[in-house]
Parts: structure tokens; C-alpha cells; sequence
């Protein structure tokens, strides 16, 4: 089956933080898992780069618009390779398949009557690229960027959003609807039912003050306002409509974002794509904000920590593992360094890491570093400790994927304790080999397990099992239900430690 897997495109008025990092790694974690399951993925990222926030901070540095978009989308590209996302596609609202595809969509709305004129006149927050209501301000200012909104009027276009309300409530609610659209977690879909239920009004999709944009193909005096811009990217990355690649991949399986951006996901773009014929995506994900000392991480508040600063610390497998396992996927988590250490310590260095050592050391010194044979007696097996993981993958909830493995790595660890192979060594107890036997393979199922999360990290711990066959081959056995990757006799090797204790 085909999977399609987004991440927001981000917007290039900043260099990466970890906020943007963490829907990143939790998409590239969730394609991995499912190309490890053979399954057809594509997974899509990129950079949203039109717009009054992007052109400012381009003037600010005296910059072209265009030259500050290449230069900051590119760090983008060069984080995403540092942390070792597998994207197939980054795409930029730049690109010119984009732009064509942003007016054909466009054009098309208005061929079918779903666009016209009229005057916008409201509060606009340009730190959200977005309108705000009266009833939105905390205190007189934006909630997120603790701005006061711009008071704005003019001649735009309008969409009519207000059309749809009613169909947007039942793909919302209903499971049976030919367009479903899944909305997690619950919570969140119910406050996007609650709030389409006190009403929906038509939104402007243009701007007649913003050159930096795409240009309206029916009024050229008029650019594309930047959201609906940016959303017609999920389509415009795969050929836009009606081509073999949006026939291959549409809909998307899987839109992960934010909750700030659920509102422009759950209810503008499916109606954007229902007025246009097509359907909406089959699900949508929005996880929680990392903040720190209780705020959201953002530019605007100048509190952002940067992935560089946590690869540093703890290496890229371990940062990517770190984002994912703090907190569940669905709420907010406030970052610390000292709950990182901490969990670093607890889970790679102390549980996965010395398992390894420990295990490896046992083989040296009692097998001449050479994988025993398993015996006949019963072999350990962490098989019903791991039985949870896909259900967990499936369901976004990453943080409880990583316990089910990480309880694993703990009853091996407990089974050493229990077992003793160096009381059965002095006894000469033919037990032994069995036990570390035991215990190479439940090494081997744990990094099959985690090398969706720690892909680097998993390789080496792989190679030195001395396994028989590639990690990639092994594991597409073990899902199909066949376990048969150590080789008795073969060496296994000794590695510096993979996660060294801070
Ligand atoms: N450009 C729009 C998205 C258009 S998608 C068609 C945008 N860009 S953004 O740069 O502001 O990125 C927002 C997204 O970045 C969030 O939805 C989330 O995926 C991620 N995050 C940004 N800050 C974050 C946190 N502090 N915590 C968690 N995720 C964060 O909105």
C-alpha cells in the first residue's frame, strides 16, 4: 500500500529550531517505520517562502527575497541531512512547478465560482500570516508572537469557506463518509468541530498590498495569500492535479503538524480541494509545542534551541530519539537539559548501552568473542515485550513505541541478573551458551525495533552481532515472522561505546 506522509513546509524567516526538527524527525521515524513494512512511502517536506513575514526579514538584512529564500531554505536541507531525514521530496513555494500549479488551482476556483470580490477589513497578525478575531487577543495582542495585530483593510478575493461547513463537520464526525477525514488527537478535532459549529465566514485569498507571492492568474494587481499558497504544496509536490503522480499518492495518508496550524489543515484545505473536486486527506496529526519555561519556542520570542546545540551534546541518533521519547506526541512538553541528560542516561547509556556492553564483553571472555550455539533448552525471548510496537507506530504514539522496546532491553538486562553466566561459566554449566545466545538475538530484535529512530546508531550496533545477514534483510524477515540472524561460530565485535554516559 501507498503511504504519503508530510510535515508542514516551514517558513524560512528563521534557521531551523528543534520545534521545526521534531514534526521533521517524527515524520522521517513514521516513513521509515513504514518502508520497513515494504511499504510504497513518500514522504514530502520543505519551506514556505512567500509572504509578508519572509519579505520583512529579507529587508531587514537588505537582502533580495529571493537570494535570503535560497540561503535559508538551503539550511534547511543541510539540517534535515545532519539529522538524517530521508525526505523523497523537499519542495519550496519558489519553485516554479509549484507557482503553476498554486495558479491553476487558483484559476480553477475561480472558474467555478468559488472566488469573489469584496473588502477585508480586520486585524491581521504577521507573525501567524493570518487574521484574528477580536476574541483571539489575549490582553490586545497575538496569543502566540505577544503582538499587537495590524489593522487592515482592502479590495480582496474571497473563498467561499462559509459553503462548507456543514460537509466539513461530517467528514470531521463521520466515520462512514466517503471523505472521512481522521483528526488527532480527539481532543483537538473536537474543538475544530465545536468552533465550525458557532460558524463559519469566506476568507480572503489574496492581497493586493504584497508583491512577495504568487501572482492571481485572473487579477494580476493581486498575489496568493501565503496559506493558501503553502497548502496547495501537498498537491503541487506530486504534479499537481490530474497527474500520475497525484493519482499515485493522493490523498495524503498522513499531514503532521502543530496544533497552531490544525485550523488551516482541518478545515480551509479540504474545502480548498472539495471546491476543486478533490478529496481531502485522510488524516491529520497535530502533536504539541516543545516549550520552555512553559513558552512556546519561536523566533519571536528569541527562546529557540537550535538541533545543532542538541547533536553536540548527545549525538544526532540519540537527539532524534530524545525529541521523540520525552512526551507524549499529542501534548506539550517543556524542554530541559537536565530531563534530556537525564533520560539519555536512563534509557541509551545505561539501559540499551549496557546491555550491549555487557553482553558483548560475556561472548569475549566465555566464547572467545564468538556467537555460541543455542542449545536445545528454552531460549530467552523478549518477543512478548515488543508484540505493542506497530500498534503504537500506527497510532503516532512514539514515546510509547520506544517504552515497549525499552522494557525489552530492561527484562534482558534483568535476565543477566537472573541467570548469571559467570557463576554458570565457573560452573561449566552448558546452559551458558544458550543464555548469551539468547541474549544476542534479543539485541538484534531491539535494534530492528529502533533503527526507525536511531538509524546510525542501529547499524552499529548491528554489525557488531556479527549477524549473518544486513539489518535491512533481517528485519523484513522478522515482520514477515521469521527470526534467523546470528550465525554460531561468526565473530562479533566490540565497539567504542555508542551512547557514553553524560
Ligand atoms: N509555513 C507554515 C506552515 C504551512 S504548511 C502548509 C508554518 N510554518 S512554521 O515555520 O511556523 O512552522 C510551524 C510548524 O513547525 C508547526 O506546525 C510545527 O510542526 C513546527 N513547530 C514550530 N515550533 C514548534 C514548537 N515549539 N514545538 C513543536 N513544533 C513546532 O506554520
Amino acid at each position: 500500500m501507498k503511504k504519503y506522509i508530510t510535515t508542514p513546509i516551514y517558513y524560512v524567516n528563521d534557521i531551523p529550531h528543534i520545534g521545526h526538527a521534531y514534526t521533521t524527525v517524527a515524520a522521517d521515524v513514521l516513513s521509515r517505520f513504514y518502508r520497513l513494512k515494504e511499504e510504497d512511502v513518500f514522504f514530502l517536506t520543505g519551506t514556505d517562502e512567500h509572504g509578508t513575514k519572509v519579505a520583512g526579514a529579507a529587508e531587514s538584512l537588505g537582502k533580495s527575497a529571493k537570494d535570503f529564500c535560497d540561503e535559508i531554505s538551503f539550511e534547511f536541507v543541510k539540517e534535515w541531512k545532519n539529522l538524517d531525514i530521508k525526505y523523497d521530496r523537499f519542495i519550496r513555494t519558489t519553485d516554479a512547478g509549484h507557482i503553476k500549479c498554486v495558479k491553476t488551482v487558483l484559476k480553477e476556483l475561480y472558474d467555478r465560482k468559488q472566488i469573489y470580490k469584496g473588502i477585508y477589513e480586520g486585524l491581521y497578525c504577521t507573525g501567524c500570516e493570518k487574521f484574528l478575531a477580536e476574541s483571539d487577543l489575549v490582553e490586545g495582542v497575538c496569543p502566540h508572537h505577544k503582538k499587537k495585530p495590524e489593522k487592515y483593510s482592502e479590495e480582496n478575493y474571497f473563498f467561499k469557506l462559509s459553503l462548507y461547513k456543514d460537509k466539513l463537520i461530517k467528514i470531521l464526525s463521520d466515520k462512514n463518509d466517503p471523505d472521512y477525514m481522521e483528526v488527532k488527537p480527539d481532543e483537538r478535532k473536537n474543538e475544530i468541530i465545536g468552533k465550525l459549529k458557532l460558524g463559519l465566514d469566506d476568507i480572503s485569498i489574496s492581497r493586493s498590498k504584497v508583491e512577495w507571492g504568487v501572482p492571481l492568474i485572473f487579477d494580476e494587481s493581486q498575489t496568493t495569500y501565503v496559506w493558501i499558497d503553502a497548502l496547495i504544496n501537498y498537491i503541487s509536490a506530486i504534479g499537481c492535479k490530474s497527474s500520475s503522480g497525484f493519482n499515485k499518492w493522493w490523498p495524503a495518508d498522513c499531514h503532521l503538524m502543530a496544533k497552531d496550524i490544525l485550523w488551516f489543515h482541518a478545515v480551509i484545505w479540504p474545502a480548498v480541494l472539495m471546491a476543486i473536486g478533490i478529496s481531502p486527506p485522510k488524516k491529520l496529526f497535530a502533536h504539541g509545542f516543545f516549550t520552555l519555561n512553559g513558552q512556546k519556542m519561536s523566533k519571536s520570542l528569541k527562546n529557540m534551541i537550535r538541533p545543532s546545540e542538541l547533536t553536540g551534546k548527545f549525538g544526532v541518533d540519540a537527539t532524534r530519539y530524545l525529541l521523540l521519547s520525552l512526551f507524549p506526541f499529542g501534548i506539550d512538553g517543556d524542554i530541559s537539559w537536565d530531563a534530556l541528560t537525564k533520560k539519555y542516561n536512563a534509557d541509551l547509556a545505561n539501559n540499551i548501552g549496557n546491555l550491549l556492553a555487557r553482553t558483548i564483553a560475556m561472548v569475549e571472555k566465555y566464547f572467545d568473542g564468538k556467537t555460541p550455539s543455542p542449545g536445545g533448552e528454552n531460549k530467552f525471548s523478549i518477543l512478548d515485550k515488543i508484540m505493542e510496537f506497530d500498534t503504537y507506530m500506527k497510532n503516532l504514539e512514539f514515546h510509547l513505541a520506544i517504552n515497549v522496546v525499552q522494557s525489552a532491553a530492561d527484562a534482558s538486562n534483568k535476565y543477566i541478573e537472573e541467570t548469571a553466566p559467570w557463576v554458570l561459566f565457573k560452573k561449566n554449566d552448558p546452559k551458558l551458551a544458550n543464555v548469551l545466545y539468547g541474549l544476542l538475538e534479543s539485541i538484534g530484535i531491539i535494534t530492528i525495533h529502533f533503527q526507525v529512530f536511531m538509524p546510525n546508531a542501529s547499524e552499529k550496533m548491528w554489525a557488531s552481532l556479527g549477524a549473518k545477514k544486513s539489518l535491512m534483510t533481517a528485519s523484513e524477515e522478522f515482520f514477515d515472522g521469521k527470526i534467523d540472524f546470528l550465525l554460531p561460530g561468526s565473530k562479533i565485535s566490540k565497539s567504542p561505546p555508542l551512547f557514553p554516559r553524560i
